[in-house]
């Protein structure tokens, strides 16, 4: 799966390129950190590196975790003109403020969100337009249509999200969570299974088979190494197609932070 990732990563990076060469209005970002989660610091330092290297203005704003208040948070929102995120997770209860569409590069916003169940153009979060190109690359670019795909987890940002984008593609989508009964699911059943609950073990690479497409959305650490939600035993092998952590998805969704800030500078 690794070649596959990098060929995807390499075709997007040079589409990416050609279309800021096209475009009127300049490409600006801004990301705001609350604290110093560690694992934000490298996912916002790859961000930032991307734009610095194609010469994009991308502005780091860093508040301290003992003094922000929800309130400073919306006055950013609200004095936002270009594209702008607030990392996540946010420390002490702090939450993103909702954003309008127009600077909401994430995608995580209600009017974005309300594009997106409206099959209208929206700003898709990073994390699902990377799965849809990993999907895409292994199953064909115009095969959604009638995929089996399951999705495991719920979330606002990669789960529900997700499981909406395929909708709208007329695959025929089965949502899972952490509450559901995973052992009495007949995973042979999807083409493609995509995990991304957060919790390391949640399933394991014995449940499937040669032809599956599974996709590791997960980023757990332990033991001090990086891992996905699927636990890879020792000495057994699956025949199905599982994408890499570190390595797989997250490597793509950087590129997406880009061409969400690209598609908000081409219609603002
Ligand atoms: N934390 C982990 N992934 C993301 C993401 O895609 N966007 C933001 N804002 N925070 C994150």
């Amino acid at each position: 799966m690794k070649s596959v990732i990098n060929t995807i990563y390499e075709s997007k990076l040079a589409e990416l390129k050609s279309k800021i060469d096209t475009l009127h209005a300049p490409v600006k970002l801004t990301i705001v950190t609350v604290g110093d989660d560690p694992a934000s610091k490298v996912y916002v330092r790859n961000k930032i590196r991307l734009f610095d290297e194609l010469g994009l203005e991308c502005n780091h704003v860093i508040l301290a975790e003992e003094s922000t208040k929800q309130a400073d948070l919306d006055v950013l929102a609200q004095k936002a003109k270009h594209p702008i995120l607030f990392q996540l997770p946010l420390p002490n209860g702090l939450i993103a403020p909702d954003l309008p569409a127009h600077v909401d590069v994430d995608g995580f916003g209600s009017e974005a969100l309300g594009q997106l169940v409206l099959g209208q153009n929206a700003v898709l979060p990073c994390t699902v337009q990377a799965t849809i190109d990993i999907i895409s690359a292994h199953c064909g670019e115009y095969n959604f249509s009638g995929l089996k795909v399951a999705v495991v987890g719920r979330s606002n940002i990669v789960g529900k999200p997700l499981a909406i984008e395929l909708i709208n593609r007329q695959s025929t989508v089965a949502s899972f969570n952490s509450c559901s009964d995973l052992a009495a699911v007949d995973w042979n059943r999807y083409d493609v299974i995509v995990v991304a609950t957060g919790a390391h073990g949640i399933l394991d690479n014995s449940q499937f088979i040669e032809g599956q497409l599974i996709i590791d959305v997960g980023i757990n650490r332990v033991d001090g190494k990086l891992v996905g939600d699927i636990k890879h035993h020792d000495g057994i092998f699956s025949a199905a197609a599982i994408t890499p952590v570190p390595g797989g998805v997250g490597r793509l969704t950087c590129l997406h932070v880009l061409g969400n800030a690209i598609k908000l500078a081409e219609c603002p």
